[in-house]
């Protein structure tokens, strides 16, 4: 256990959260913030949007180079309906976006947002303050961005049909492995400049061996091996979360009824162990709220009602580390209680969790009533 939550650093963490999604891609590749381009629904609020593009004006002489590789439309955009514009096979972002899918698909939309960065990044009307360029001769770059959205791929395409024994997300990856054999640059220098997008992490399930020494944007080390990625050279990018954020907030500790907010399995083989054992030990407590399964599409609008009369969220080991539901449960301001002792959380070097997350080792949270005690005695103050 480490420190107890405070409402100013859970608001915090709710802007950092908010920024660290939108400006992934400043952290990944430092590109640029067009957002002339970007499709303003879907930036829940623009005006920090705007705040973030002055302070990255100071960046301006940290421009990345990126040779983005031209690979076919069905590597990307046409994952989209994106139409390629003239001979390019890219669309024109200036006039037109393709949208991406909604529901749980958009938690790994950074895969949108890096492609559509760089490809804006070189329009002139682009933001002046850009962080990264793209540039057409590959040796003057400083990272090779593979532009596969193989998250969309995944979702879309990993369920082969009873005709056909390859499904379309297999076919893609040997296709992008044979692709980039080929290239220049990547035989120039091994692959090690490159920068794979490969944030679901079923993604890239058969290709990822065959990708190393590149860098992966990940959500987290679970299903890879340590050779092949590792924190010395990929980076951990969060989940986007669902809900939206809770503006006009007048809740307060007395009027969230709710002590303690679950949304999720209770069954989990690996490491899950620990949830049927506290599911057990918390369920008749009449301040605890068990919600089972996946957010469906009436389960988001349940969930954001859950969170917001719940003073804290119980984030038990066994679902993908860097699920949504903790940025959720953040952007709801209900206080994580995170019982996972192996967690790593996205940008653990530059945010200090432990200032508004719980921190409660699995073997304290399964002794009789330890967690329920332990979180009733948390002061409204100190809330
Ligand atoms: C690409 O850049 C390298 C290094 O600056 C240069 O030697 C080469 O001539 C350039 N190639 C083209 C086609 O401009």
């Amino acid at each position: 256990m480490k420190e107890i939550v405070s409402r100013k650093s859970l608001l915090f963490l709710f802007i950092m959260t908010f920024v660290l999604f939108i400006m992934s891609w400043f952290f990944v590749l430092r590109s640029t913030s067009s957002s002339h381009f970007f499709d303003h629904k879907l930036l829940p609020n623009s005006k920090l949007f705007s705040t973030l593009d002055e302070k990255l004006l100071k960046h301006d002489e940290v421009v990345l180079k990126v040779f983005l590789y031209d690979l076919p439309p069905e590597f990307h955009f046409g994952l989209l309906d994106g139409k390629p514009s003239g001979n390019s096979v890219w669309p024109d972002v200036r006039t037109n976006i393709p949208g991406y899918p909604g529901g749980l698909n958009l938690q790994h939309s950074i895969e949108l947002w890096l492609s559509l960065d760089i490809l804006a990044s070189e329009f002139p009307q682009a933001s002046k303050a850009r962080t990264v360029i793209r540039v057409r001769n590959s040796s003057e770059a400083n990272i090779i961005f593979v532009p596969f959205f193989s998250s969309l791929s995944y979702n879309r395409y990993s369920k082969g049909s009873p005709h056909v024994k390859k499904s379309r997300n297999k076919i893609l990856q040997e296709k992008l492995v044979k692709y980039l054999t080929t290239q220049e640059e990547r035989k120039r220098s091994g692959g090690n400049d490159h920068l794979i997008l490969a944030h679901h992490p079923k993604s890239m399930l058969d290709a990822r061996m065959k990708l190393w020494p590149a860098t992966f944007i990940l959500s987290d080390f679970g299903r890879y091996p340590p050779n092949i990625a590792n924190v010395e050279k990929d980076v951990i990018a969060p989940y986007k979360h669902l809900i939206n954020f809770y503006v006009n907030d007048n809740s307060n500790f007395d009027s969230r009824p709710t002590l303690l907010y679950f949304q999720g399995a209770i069954y989990r083989k690996d490491g899950g162990l620990a949830r049927q054992e506290l599911f057990y030990l918390l369920k008749n407590e009449k301040d605890m709220h068990f919600s089972f399964g996946s957010i469906g599409k009436d389960g988001i609008k349940k969930a954001i009602e859950g969170m917001h009369a719940s003073k804290f969220y119980l984030n038990i080991a066994g679902d993908t580390p860097s699920l949504n539901r903790l940025f959720d449960a953040i952007a709801s301001y209900c206080g994580p209680v995170i019982i996972d002792d192996k967690i790593e959380l996205p940008y653990e070097d530059v945010i200090d969790y432990s200032e508004f997350c719980i921190f409660v080792y699995t073997s304290d949270a399964i002794k009789e009533n330890f967690l329920i005690n332990f979180i009733r005695v948390i002061a409204k103050e100190e809330w």
